[in-house]
């Protein structure tokens, strides 16, 4: 049985994980992004560059990778949209449209492209295809200073739904993730706001010094084995307590 996934983030953090507990797996995996990571190498690897904030590039750079890889046949397919960006944390009326557009970009509508090229070129009906769309609570819970981060994980989560919807819970399915408290340099890097910029900053803190972040393999092996490999519902939402 040939398996392929393609991961989207792979420098560092769960993505980076994903990818390597897949490669462990069997699987034939494409990383997308910006930079590449050195613990992620061999045959059954490959990497498109692709920063998610350049939309307009996007389908140029992903078309060409994805048609390699559906042009082996797989029996099964799975695309991780993992990548996203707190680059734009702040408080509405600071924010400013340049950074407002750029980090909707990377968090929602980088992993809609995805999505969309992943349906037309993986269109074999004999292969088994999933979409793991990563999101996180505050898809839910607004985190005052994270509104840009929140309202592009609704609209992430919409996107499971809508994929549900459309593609008929054939061979096609697609679930959200709510991956929890990973410790990542995401987790850093929110942890490391001002107060002014990230009122919520409190949270992030405690998160951390109360030893609440669990380490991003441990993370990476649930969602491949309960997401990617197990029996899933198609267009719901997981949280990590389920995995
Ligand atoms: N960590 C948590 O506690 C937590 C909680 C809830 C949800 N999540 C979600 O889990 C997923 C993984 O988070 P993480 O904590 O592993 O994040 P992370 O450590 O910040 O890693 C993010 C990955 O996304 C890539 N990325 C960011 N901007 C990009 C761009 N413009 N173009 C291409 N790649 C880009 C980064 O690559 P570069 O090297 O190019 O920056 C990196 O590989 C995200 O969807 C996040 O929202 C995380």
């Amino acid at each position: 049985m040939r398996r392929c996934a393609i991961v989207t983030g792979v420098s560092a953090g769960l993505g980076e994980a994903l990818a390597g507990q897949l490669l462990a797996r069997g699987y034939d995996v494409l990383g997308v992004g910006r930079r590449r990571s050195p613990r992620l190498a061999g045959t059954r690897f490959a990497f498109v560059h692709a920063d998610l904030a350049r939309v307009d590039a996007l389908e140029q750079a992903l078309v060409p990778a994805f048609t390699t890889l559906a042009a082996c046949s797989p029996d099964f397919a799975c695309l991780i949209n993992n990548a996203a960006t707190v680059g734009g944390v702040g408080l509405l009326g600071t924010l400013g449209g340049a950074g407002i557009a750029a980090d909707l970009d990377v968090n929602l509508a980088a992993p809609v492209i995805a999505a969309d090229c992943f349906c037309r070129i993986f269109a074999d009906p004999g292969c088994e295809r999933r979409i793991v769309n990563v999101s996180s609570g505050a898809a839910q819970s607004p985190i005052a200073g994270a509104a840009l981060y929140s309202i592009a994980k609704a609209g992430l989560e919409m996107l499971t739904r809508a994929l549900a919807a459309e593609q008929g819970g054939g061979r096609l399915r697609a679930v959200t993730l709510r991956p929890g408290v990973i410790d990542t340099p995401m987790q850093e890097a929110m942890r490391g706001q001002p107060v002014e910029r990230l009122p919520g900053v409190a949270m992030f803190r405690d998160f951390h010094a109360s030893g609440r972040l669990v380490a991003p393999a441990g993370v990476a092996t649930k969602v491949v084995v309960r997401l990617v490999e197990g029996e899933i519902d198609n267009g719901r939402t997981y949280a990590y307590a389920e995995l």
